[in-house]
């Protein structure tokens, strides 16, 4: 990587966390070789979902996080908060590789999904067993090895021992909320529960505290910040990781698979209860039973497309999805008023402000 000796603060680039990450890997090759069999191919897999895209969020919110509280990208050690920022992506990549079979997901960063891809591969190759199984088998493996190594990265990542102290208890709270978040999530598929406020704490949990509450918490302590500075961050962080899932959802719906590289429709079939799904049911259960029923029936069903294609207007009609954009713009409104109180450094909020835009606008 090369941080240079820029005067001003930089935009954290992808290619800095993927060569920081390819590095990585390569630590690993001796040991992963040792083991044998088919485990390096296996790994291969591991690196290419890994290297083969993702916006790079939580990197890129850690390091501004840290920028923001005085961090200096020049300065020696910058090297290591970045190999420290970019291990999120790990715990991104074990995250979503096990999500992706929660969710019974076919396509993830515009490839098949890694537990699809390992059926794919049983299929072709006339394994014995079921190829669906082993597919899913694989998936949890290299989920957890991706989650393993995070960790590893973080500790190997040359910060120093006190830097490492600080950040411990915020990284482990963060990976305790996201498996809470994701608990929350899967409950509430099969739970009576079907109020926008349970859904917004399943947002908070899977998605906010890992996306952009943490990670700013992270470069907030690494960069040795106080607890009002840290305190904002995080009140930021949350209300821009919660619009950051609002636009996931309303994407999940309406987005171009082209586009968001995951397929379009299946939170419905699945039968996520999101905001947008609960401020339908919401809107109608005050004003129009048919439609609640017709929501109640369609939600975790096998539908077709063009039973999606109705559900969308139905969500449109009863004024869902423009609830969801106003939340999003009240939840973002919210967020620079308390970083434009911080004691966050001015190029920090300039960018800090960039980043929170770039997660939570219309992209398709
Ligand atoms: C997807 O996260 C999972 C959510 C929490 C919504 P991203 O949208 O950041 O996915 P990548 O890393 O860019 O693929
Ligand atoms: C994913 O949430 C959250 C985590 C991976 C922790 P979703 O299931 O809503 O995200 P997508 O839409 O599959 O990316
Ligand atoms: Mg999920
Ligand atoms: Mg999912």
């Amino acid at each position: 990587m090369s941080t240079g000796s820029a005067p001003v603060p930089v935009a954290l680039q992808p290619e800095f966390v993927e060569d920081a990450l390819r590095q990585f890997f390569e630590s690993r090759a001796p040991i992963v070789t040792s083991v044998g069999g088919g485990y390096r191919d296996a790994v291969t897999a591991l690196e290419a979902f890994v290297l083969r895209g993702g916006k790079r969020v939580r990197p890129s919110f850690a390091w501004t996080g840290w920028i923001g509280a005085g961090g200096d990208p020049a300065a020696p050690g910058a090297d290591s908060v970045l190999r420290a920022c970019s291990a999120l992506e790990l715990v991104q990549a074990g995250a979503l590789i096990h999500d992706d079979i929660i969710d019974a997901s076919t396509t993830r960063r515009g490839f098949a999904t890694v537990h699809m891809e390992y059926a794919d591969r049983h299929r072709s190759a006339g394994w014995r067993g079921d190829p669906a199984d082993f597919g899913e088998a694989v998936a949890i493996i290299l989920g957890d090895l991706s989650l393993v190594w995070a960790d590893d990265m973080l500790r190997e990542s040359g910060l120093d021992g006190a830097a490492l102290a600080r950040v411990s208890p915020v990284w482990s709270a963060m990976r305790t909320e996201v498996l809470g978040g994701q608990f929350l999530d899967i409950a509430g598929e099969v739970s009576a529960d079907e109020s926008v406020e349970a859904a917004t704490r399943v947002n908070r949990y899977k998605t906010a505290a890992y996306t952009i509450e943490r990670p700013l918490h992270i470069g907030a302590v690494l960069a040795g910040a106080d607890d009002a500075l840290v305190d904002a961050y995080r009140r930021f962080g949350t209300d821009i990781g919660l619009a950051f899932q609002l636009r996931d959802d309303l994407l999940g719906v309406f987005g171009d698979p082209e586009v968001t590289g995951k397929p379009s429709g299946d939170d419905l079939r699945a039968g996520k209860r999101t905001v947008l799904f609960a401020a339908a049911l919401e809107a109608a259960d005050a004003t129009d039973r048919v439609a609640a029923a017709v929501l109640r029936d369609a939600i975790g069903s096998d539908l077709t497309d063009g039973q999606v294609e109705e559900l969308r207007e139905l969500l449109i009609g009863l004024g869902a999805v423009d609830r969801v954009e106003e939340r999003i713009t009240a939840l973002t409104e919210r967020a620079f008023e308390t970083l434009d109180a911080s004691s966050a450094t001015d190029p920090g909020k300039a960018l800090l402000r960039d980043a929170a835009v770039a997660a939570t606008r219309r992209i398709a």
